[in-house]
């Protein structure tokens, strides 16, 4: 099936960035939130993301525009109806997007091909809230989604070979380079990069240095683009979290158990970059 109109749940940090890909790919898109308040905020994003990429540069004030007219938001599920492809970008929660999906399947054509942007839950999982597990695959993106080039593209036992090539063209399409992945907790990168995240933070719990001596370890002994704490921080310390306990809970490796420190910073509503303090403080900014 040609992919032609896009739909995105979600417009948070991912959703707000998989519809600008789309959006400036071409492809005509409609992003739905649960309430106009946090439309509101991820259009802003957006809007601000295509501001910067005009300022370097890299679009021009006509294509910007053109981008926008692209894109619709909306609060109401019915707006995905006539969508080709569904990509979810919804909070980490197995309940919340099996829910979300069994609606969608309600609501969408019957030949749409659905996609998940979990970082941690297997596909096969959500597939199976719906009546299209042929049409169902895992569309990871990467944060922050306009910049980072790679796509893991995820398929299961029951999903079709014409569903996976779509999306692996689409993937492509909005300029990015997807790779293959099974459909096991955490896909390629996640596997290997959480259980990262995570000691970073035991060595922090442990005394082994500070947050700012750590980051700059990684970063100019390695030379990652970000120490582990600010990606924690960009990332958000809820995601982390709730991807850590679903990670630990399929596989029962301490290397996934979700360190004390990381649950009390949630808790206490420091999820990072989006609340304005994570490790780091970032209301000074
Ligand atoms: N949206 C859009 N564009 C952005 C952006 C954003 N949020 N943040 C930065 N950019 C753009 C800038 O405009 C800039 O563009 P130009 O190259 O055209 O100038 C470019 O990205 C580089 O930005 P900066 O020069 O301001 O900053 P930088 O050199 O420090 O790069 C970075 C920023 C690309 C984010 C870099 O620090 C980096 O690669 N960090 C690591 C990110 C990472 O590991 N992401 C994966 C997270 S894990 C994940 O996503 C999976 C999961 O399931 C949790
Ligand atoms: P976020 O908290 O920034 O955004 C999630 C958004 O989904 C919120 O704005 C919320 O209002 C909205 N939402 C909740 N239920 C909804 C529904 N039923 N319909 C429409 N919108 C709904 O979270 P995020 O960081 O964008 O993460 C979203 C997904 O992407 C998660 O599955 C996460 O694991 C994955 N992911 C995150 C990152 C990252 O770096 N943060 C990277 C790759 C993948």
């Amino acid at each position: 099936m040609a992919i032609r109109k896009v739909g995105v749940l979600g417009c948070g940090l991912m959703g707000s960035g998989i519809a600008e890909v789309a959006a400036r790919a071409g492809f005509e898109t409609v992003v739905r939130e649960v309430e106009q308040g946090f439309l509101d905020k991820g259009m802003e994003r957006i809007r601000g993301s295509l501001g910067r990429a005009v300022e370097k540069g890299k679009l021009d004030a006509g294509q910007r525009d053109a981008t926008l007219a692209r894109l619709q938001g909306t609060t109401d599920l019915a707006a995905l109806a006539d969508c080709d492809l569904v990509v979810e970008a919804i909070v980490e929660n197995v309940d919340e997007k099996r829910r979300t999906f069994a609606a969608l399947d309600q609501a969408v054509q019957a030949e749409a091909i659905f996609a998940s942007n979990t970082s941690s839950l297997t596909i096969t999982q959500l597939a199976m809230a719906t009546r299209r597990p042929d049409r169902f695959v895992g569309l990871h993106f990467f944060n922050p989604v306009p910049v980072m080039k790679l796509v893991e593209v995820v398929r299961t036992i029951l999903t079709s070979d014409a569903a996976y090539g779509s999306v692996f063209d689409f993937a492509r399409a909005v300029g990015k380079e997807p790779i293959a992945c099974r459909d096991n907790s955490g896909f390629i990168v996640n596997r290997l990069l959480v259980p990262y995240l995570l000691d970073a933070i035991r060595a922090l719990e442990e005394g082994v240095g500070s947050v700012e001596d750590i980051d700059k370890g990684m970063q100019l002994g390695c030379g990652y683009p970000m120490g582990p704490f600010t990606l924690l921080d960009f990332v958000g310390l809820d995601t982390t979290y709730y991807i850590a306990n679903i990670m630990f809970e399929e596989y029962r490796e301490k290397r996934f158990a979700p360190p004390a420190l990381l649950k009390q910073m949630v808790l206490a509503g420091r999820l990072g970059k989006k609340s304005g303090r994570g490790f780091y403080d970032h209301a000074k900014k």
